[in-house]
C-alpha cells in the first residue's frame, strides 16, 4: 500500500452477507415446492460428500425471523439471498405457488422492517427438475421463456420493495461444473455442450435484464460473476501469453458478454477453430447487445496462475475430451505442472507465493484489489462484491467459536477493497459469504463460512441452534464504524 491515508467507504456502503436458497432453506418439499435439480442430484448416492443434502439444510425456512433478528442485531445493511425457482413455480413454467412466493414476501418484509436492504438473486443453481426432464435444462432454448416468466413473477411481486437484483450466480461456475467437469447436475462432461448451454444462459440473462428495465425502472440489476485475476507464473513471454489466454477463457468469455454485449473476439475465433463455438444467430447477437446491467456482481475467492501449456497440442486435437489433474471445483491444479490438454492455450499451476485454506484455495487479498481494478478499468460499471469469505473447520468450545482466522481473512480483503476504493473503483457494497453456516454443495456441513455457527453436521440437523461466532461481533464493529478501523 503506497497511500498515507485511505479514502473512507462511501456513507451508504452496503455492508452485507449472503446465502443461497438450497444451501440454507431446507423444507425441500413443503408448501407446494417442486423438486429442483439439486434435490434430485443430492438424493442420488455418491453425488455429494457424505451423501449430504439440502432437505433440511439449516432450516432457514422455519427459522427466518430468528435469522433476520440476528442480522438486525449485527447491524447488517444488506442481505443477499436467492429465490428457489421451484418454490415459486413448482414445475418451472406452470402455475405460481402463492405459498412459496409468500415465504419471500415475508422475508423481504422482515428485512425491510429491520432496515436491511434485500439483494435478491434470481438463480443460484437450483433449476426446477421439471425443466430438466421436459426440455433438457439449460441445453434447450425452451427454458428461456420459462425463466422470463419466473422473472416477471418476481419483478411484479417485489418491484416496490427490492432495489438490488442479481440475475445469475456464477454462470461460469455452474456451467463449468455441470457440463464440463460433471460434478454438479446434470453431470455432463462435454466441453462443447458446456459452451452451448452457457450461450443459452447468456440469452436468458439478457432477456431478464431487458424485462427488468421495463418493469422495475427504479431498480438495479446485474449478474454475479465468479471472478479471479490471472497471473503468469514467470515473466517469460510465453507465460504472459498464457495468462492473456486464460483471462480470455476464464473471465472475458462471460464478462464481455455481460458488459459489452458481445463475445471476445480472439476467443471466439479460437473456439470456432476448435469446433466448440456455440450456435449464435444474428438475433442472439442483437439481443446480447440490448441488455445493459446496472452493476457487476463480483464473487471473489481467489485468482489463478498459469504457464505455457507444455503439451502444445494443436487446438483441433485438444478439443477432444480429455480431463487433466486440475481440480474442477478449485479451478486450480491438484499438483504443480498439471497439464490441461483440453484447453491448450494455458496451463494452471499453483502460485508459489500464496498460502492456502484448509480446502486448498489460495488466499490472495492483493488479487482482490488487482481484480477489482482490472474489471472496473475495463467495464466502468459499479461493482458489488456479492461473495467473499473463508471456508474452514470451526470448533464450538464452551458455547463459543473463536474464528480469528476468518477475521484475519476478511480484514485483509476489506483492507485491499478499501485500497481499491482509494484507487478509484466505484463500489456499491460487500456481502461476505456467508451469514450463517450453510451447506457446501460438494463439501457438506463441515466446511463453514458463517458469522453465525449452526449446530448441525453431516450426520443430522441436531438442535440447529444459532451461535454468533467471534467474527460476528467483529463485523458488527466494522459496520458500526463504516469500516473506519480497516
Ligand atoms: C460460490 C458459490 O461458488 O462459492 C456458493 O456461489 C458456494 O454457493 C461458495 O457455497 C463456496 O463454495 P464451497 O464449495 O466452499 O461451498
Amino acid at each position: 500500500m503506497y497511500y498515507d491515508k485511505l479514502d473512507d467507504f462511501p456513507p451508504d456502503f452496503l455492508w452485507g452477507a449472503a446465502s443461497a436458497a438450497y444451501q440454507i432453506e431446507g423444507a425441500y418439499d413443503e408448501d407446494g415446492k417442486g423438486p429442483s435439480i439439486w434435490d434430485v442430484y443430492a438424493h442420488q448416492p455418491g453425488n455429494t460428500f457424505n451423501g449430504t443434502t439440502g432437505d433440511v439444510a439449516i432450516d432457514h425456512y422455519h427459522h427466518m425471523a430468528e435469522d433476520v433478528a440476528l442480522m438486525a442485531k449485527m447491524g447488517l445493511k444488506a442481505y443477499r439471498f436467492s429465490v428457489a425457482w421451484a418454490r415459486v413455480i413448482p414445475d418451472g413454467d406452470g402455475a405460481v405457488n402463492e405459498a412459496g412466493l409468500d415465504f419471500y414476501r415475508r422475508l423481504i418484509r422482515e428485512l425491510k422492517q429491520n432496515g436491511i436492504e434485500p439483494v435478491l438473486t434470481l438463480y443460484h443453481w437450483d433449476l426446477p427438475q421439471a425443466l430438466q426432464d421436459k426440455y433438457g435444462g439449460w441445453e434447450s432454448r425452451e427454458v428461456i421463456p420459462a425463466f422470463a416468466k419466473y422473472c416477471r413473477t418476481l419483478f411484479t411481486a417485489f418491484k416496490d420493495d427490492v432495489k438490488y437484483w442479481v440475475t445469475f450466480n456464477e454462470q461460469n461456475v455452474f456451467t463449468g461444473l455441470g457440463y464440463r467437469w460433471g460434478n454438479h447436475p446434470p453431470k455432463v462432461q462435454d466441453v462443447r455442450r458446456m459452451f452451448a448451454a452457457n450461450h443459452i444462459v447468456n440469452l436468458a440473462n439478457a432477456i431478464a435484464i431487458k424485462l427488468f428495465h421495463e418493469l422495475v425502472p427504479n431498480g438495479l440489476i446485474g449478474p454475479s460473476f465468479g471472478y479471479g485475476p490471472v497471473y503468469p507464473l514467470t515473466g517469460a513471454p510465453t507465460d504472459v501469453l498464457a495468462a492473456v489466454n486464460a483471462d480470455d477463457f476464464n473471465n472475458n468469455w462471460w464478462l464481455d458478454v455481460y458488459c459489452r454485449g458481445e463475445y471476445p473476439y480472439f476467443m471466439e475465433k479460437t473456439l470456432t477453430r476448435m469446433g466448440l463455438m456455440p450456435d449464435v444467430t444474428d438475433a442472439d447477437r442483437a439481443l446480447l447487445k440490448q441488455a445493459h446491467p446496472d452493476f457487476l456482481g463480483i464473487n471473489y475467492y481467489h485468482g489463478g496462475t498459469v504457464q505455457q501449456n507444455r503439451l502444445e497440442k494443436p487446438v483441433a486435437e485438444a478439443a477432444k475430451k480429455d480431463f487433466s489433474a486440475t481440480d474442477p471445483y478449485l479451478m486450480q491444479p491438484k499438483e504443480d505442472q498439471a497439464q490441461s490438454p483440453e484447453v491448450p492455450m494455458f496451463n494452471a499451476v499453483a502460485n508459489p507465493y500464496l498460502k492456502k485454506t484448509d480446502w486448498g484455495w489460495e488466499i490472495d487479498p492483493v488479487g482482490f484489489r488487482v481484480g477489482l481494478r482490472q474489471v472496473y478499468e475495463k467495464y466502468r460499471l459499479p461493482l458489488f462484491v456479492t461473495e467473499n469469505g473463508l471456508g474452514a473447520v470451526d470448533q464450538l468450545a464452551n458455547g463459543e467459536v473463536d474464528d480469528q482466522y476468518r477475521i484475519d481473512y476478511l480484514a485483509a480483503h476489506l483492507r485491499t477493497m478499501k485500497e481499491a476504493i482509494t484507487d478509484g473503483v466505484e463500489m456499491i457494497g460487500y456481502c461476505a459469504w456467508s451469514f450463517t453456516d450453510l451447506l457446501s454443495w460438494l463439501n457438506g456441513y463441515r466446511k463453514r463460512y458463517g458469522f453465525v455457527y449452526v449446530d448441525r453436521d453431516d450426520d443430522g440437523p441436531k438442535q440447529l441452534r444459532r451461535i454468533p461466532k467471534k467474527s460476528y461481533y467483529w463485523y458488527q464493529q466494522i459496520i458500526a464504524q463504516n469500516g473506519a478501523q480497516i
